[in-house]
């Protein structure tokens, strides 16, 4: 089989980089490793950017999105008791909307399956040849049988635990790390939101976040142990720590009720350098992670998936200055949402080996940022999203 770009990731990133493409006239194939029903299961992100939401509008699929997602002008944070809100709109003029991965997913691929585009599920053993070379083709087995994709370029849009990535010659390849002392908890919950606007809270017991998806369900967090696993934690059990950590105001309105998901994530920053491999191409999570905290993984990943599918398309209409600069273009913005996660993790959690001096910056950056509007505009102007 021969195609123009063959897309190793059927998650946000390659379904929205291949239905984009698609409006271009540029033909892709998409290799998934596992089954839609698996994609569609996991509960990820909820809240979209401007460029993200812009995107989706961008790759016609943006109806549903528009219909059906819940604008937020600004946000709560809290530590302990106190509370404030950063107004979006104010400081940016702008805002963000939430919607949530498995929805996006969801209308990207029906968008796909209406064209009539490729899309490979359970293809096992997926592997790059010749990315360096013109001859650049990925081979992979479908029950059972070796097939083999010729392309023009590969798109690694295949996750942290993929297999892109790992075919830049470490020689080439640069990692930065860093592994955070604790995870969160999330759960699902068919329930009212506490709050119309989502709430993160610093709390001497740790971190908490209120967030949604619908008038009628909830998804919250709790920073956790890393030893911890989410048998460990009855519903009884994560409502009442969760209560803790808010202020009283809402800990009073919460409506609790039986959970529906309940999983943990370790919170983790990585950067690979560059994203950009001869013919291969990284797009996403499988280039950089960002703790969740400030909605920026799903965000970043669309923000790549821009300047690939401008680069790719100026490519095939004979300028290939987006592409050369594609991986710089990339960087520059996901180590600004690098920043931005690792400063409002900071911000918020309790980590295990905190000083009292180290508890008092903390609570001076709290309390420097409930009080200065400068702070707060450039919580927001990160927030709603960097431009493009
Ligand atoms: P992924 O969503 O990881 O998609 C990669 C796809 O590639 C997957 O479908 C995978 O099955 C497939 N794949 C992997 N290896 C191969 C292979 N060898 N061959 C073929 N296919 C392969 N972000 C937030 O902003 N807020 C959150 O609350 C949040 N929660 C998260 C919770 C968890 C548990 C995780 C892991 C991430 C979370 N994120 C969150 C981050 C956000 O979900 C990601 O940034 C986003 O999914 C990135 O999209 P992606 O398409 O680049 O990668
Ligand atoms: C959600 C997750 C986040 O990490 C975040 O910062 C905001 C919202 C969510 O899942 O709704």
């Amino acid at each position: 089989m021969r195609t123009q770009v063959c897309i190793i990731g059927g998650g946000p990133s390659g379904l929205l980089l291949g239905q984009l493409l698609h409006r271009q006239g540029i033909e892709t194939v998409i290799l998934e490793r596992k089954t839609k029903d698996y994609v569609l299961g996991r509960i990820r992100a909820g809240i979209l950017e401007r460029g993200t939401v812009g995107l989706m509008r961008e790759a016609g699929v943006g109806a549903r999105m528009d219909r059906e997602c819940f604008v937020h002008d600004g946000t709560v944070i809290s530590y302990g008791d106190d509370q404030f809100r950063i107004d979006f709109t104010e400081h940016t003029g702008s805002h963000v909307v939430v919607y949530g991965q498995t929805e996006m997913t969801r209308d990207l691929y029906e968008a796909r399956e209406a064209v009539g585009a490729l899309i490979v599920y359970e293809a096992e053993g997926v592997t790059i040849h010749g990315a360096d070379s013109d001859a650049a083709h990925v081979t992979y087995v479908k029950d059972g049988t070796e097939h083999r994709i010729d392309c023009d370029f590969i798109a690694g849009c295949d996750g942290f635990h993929g297999v892109s990535r790992q075919a830049i010659p470490l020689s080439t390849r640069r990692e930065y790390e860093k592994i955070y002392p604790f995870g969160w908890l999330g759960v699902l919950s068919e329930t009212p939101p506490v709050h119309e606007e989502l709430i993160y809270a610093g709390s001497e017991r740790g971190f908490a976040l209120c967030s949604m998806r619908n008038a009628n369900l909830s998804r919250y967090y709790i920073q956790c142990s890393l030893s911890d696993s989410p048998s460990d934690w009855t519903d009884a059990a994560f409502w009442q720590e969760l209560k803790r950590r808010i202020p009283g105001e809402h800990a009073d309105a919460l409506v609790t009720g039986p959970t529906i998901e309940k999983s943990i994530a370790p919170l983790r920053s990585f950067v690979t350098e560059p994203m950009r491999w001869g013919r291969l191409f990284l797009c996403g999570d499988a280039a950089h992670i960002v703790p969740p905290t400030g909605a920026k993984g799903l965000n970043t990943a669309a923000s790549d998936v821009h300047y690939l599918y401008t680069g790719l398309t100026q490519h095939y209409q004979g300028d290939d200055e987006g592409l050369e600069r594609y991986s710089e273009r990339a960087l520059a913005r996901v180590w600004k949402a690098e920043r931005f996660s690792w400063s409002m993790t900071n911000l918020l959690h309790r980590y295990p080996d905190m000083s009292p001096f180290d508890i008092k910056m903390q609570q001076a950056d709290v309390a420097f940022l409930r009080s200065n509007t400068q702070a707060q505009s450039v919580l927001a102007q990160n927030y709603i999203g960097l431009p493009y």
